[in-house]
């Protein structure tokens, strides 16, 4: 592959350098591109073929279903790590030893209490207020609470910043779902596993013990692991680029959080439940609703199947087909919703439209099965996205503040109206 590259315009050439990444994916360098040709830039909306940076955390080819933290593959993170080993190994770069894992552990332990204040926020938000913006609000409120973790730039105040977000954000997720529920708003038990705290902390009944339930923290440790990173997503992108104003970590998850809200990137194992849902209150027909995705006269898509970048299989759909299986059978549950579920993916698999154009179910349509299985509500889906993507924006946020990355400002092409002359009001 050639190291360089040429444009020819306007009578000149430029060369430009192509750097080439660990996994030999190839870039055109334009860094220089405007200041060389007297103001040309490139434009590419959506930014498909634009790279923002140069990044060490994740790597995926959707192609051939790979995906990677730090070069490890997520099947073998997802089968011998825990949920806090994968957020060690995002943030700093490594797999922890014992004592690097108990260390960041107990950090986190410290910091896991959440000022009393922040109650009064949350109470002022009426019960129907959806759980991302209640969410965004509380985290971006943490910061007034927490002045000293605003703007921090050396590597020991960013630790100080993380280890506070990795125990309250938990406390504010937990809460949020408690309070839709018109539950007390308790805080965690730090004599417990992380995401067994946060199953305790969401689910603990004022008047009941709580037990725990070996499967349940394995699923949702692996689902948390699943989602963790996805390199530069809409949400992590928009992290990076607010955290590149030097806003502070904060703020800049709290603006990762209101991007994963849109149906179009964390709200699709939400639609999954809903359109079960719908299928169910008309009278249970999946065969009606698979017509319905195949004809082209009709928009309605089967949602949960196919994605963007898995073109041939989604590598966390697999993991997580066995989890669902696993947590469905043994918790013995009857559930219509999940039986409907169930049917869809039996027929879509066996249905040559779908192998025909490779549409598997995604990750997304067993999370929402899960989910839906553990008790949590369809609004909370989205939040427990957010859960496990929160260690992959800290880690792509930090790495964007030790690369000493420029303040994120695209360019434009204009195309409204040439100067023209001001007309006062009573002459227009
Ligand atoms: N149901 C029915 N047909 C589908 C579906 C679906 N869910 N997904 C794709 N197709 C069809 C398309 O109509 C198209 O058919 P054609 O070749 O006859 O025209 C073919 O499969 C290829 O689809 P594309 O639209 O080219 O796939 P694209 O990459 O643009 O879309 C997407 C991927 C948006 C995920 C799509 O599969 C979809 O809408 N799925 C349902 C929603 C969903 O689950 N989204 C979350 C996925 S996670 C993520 O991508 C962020």
């Amino acid at each position: 592959m050639a190291d360089k590259a040429t444009l020819h315009y306007d009578g000149k050439t430029y060369e430009f350098p192509v750097i080439e990444g660990t996994e030999n994916e190839h870039a055109i360098d334009i860094k220089t591109l405007r200041a060389a040709s007297g103001g040309l830039i490139t434009i590419d909306p959506g930014y498909k073929n634009t790279g923002s940076c140069e990044s060490a955390i994740t790597f995926l080819d959707g192609e051939k279903g790979i995906l990677r933290y730090r070069g490890y593959s997520i099947e073998d993170l997802a089968e011998k790590a825990d949920f806090l080993e994968v957020c060690y190994l995002l943030i700093f770069g490594e797999l922890p030893n014992v004592e690097e894992l108990e260390k960041f552990h107990s950090d986190i332990k410290t910091e896991s209490h959440v000022d009393e204040e922040m109650k009064k926020i949350l109470d002022g938000f009426p019960k129907s207020a959806h759980p991302m913006g209640v969410l965004s609000s509380l985290t971006s409120a943490l910061i007034a609470f927490n002045p000293s973790s605003v703007n921090v730039s050396s590597e020991k105040d960013m630790y100080h910043a993380i280890v506070r977000i990795l125990a309250k954000f938990p406390v504010l997720v937990a809460w949020t779902l408690r309070k839709k529920k018109g539950l007390p708003l308790d805080y965690g038990d730090s004599s417990l596993g992380y995401v067994e705290n946060i199953h305790k902390m969401m689910f603990k009944k004022p008047n009941e013990e709580y037990k725990k339930n070996e499967l349940v923290i394995e699923a949702l440790d692996q689902l948390l692991i699943l989602h963790a990173d996805h390199e530069q997503n809409c949400s992590t992108s928009t992290v990076r680029i607010v955290g590149s104003s030097h806003a502070g970590l904060f703020a800049s998850l709290s603006a990762g959080i209101s991007a994963l809200w849109g149906p179009l990137h964390g709200g699709a194992n939400q639609a999954v439940l809903e359109m079960l849902q719908a299928i169910e209150d008309d009278d249970g027909d999946t065969k009606k609703y698979m017509a319905k995705a195949k004809d082209k006269e009709d928009p309605f898509r089967l949602m949960g199947f196919g994605h963007r970048v898995y073109k041939n299989f989604d590598p966390r759909a697999k993991i997580i087909k066995k989890a669902a299986d696993q947590v469905l059978g043994d918790l013995g549950i009857e559930d219509p919703i999940l039986d409907i579920a169930k049917g869809l993916e039996k027929e879509a698999l066996e249905d040559a439209y779908f192998v025909d154009r490779k549409l598997y179910p995604n990750v997304d349509f067993y999370s929402g099965i899960i989910y839906r299985a553990l008790g949590i509500p369809t609004e909370m889906f989205t939040v427990m996205f957010a859960l496990g993507r929160l260690p992959g924006w800290i880690a792509q946020w930090r790495e964007m503040r030790l690369n000493g990355e420029p303040i994120g400002r695209p360019r434009q092409i204009y195309i409204g109206e040439n100067s023209r002359p001001f007309v006062t009001l009573n002459e227009r």
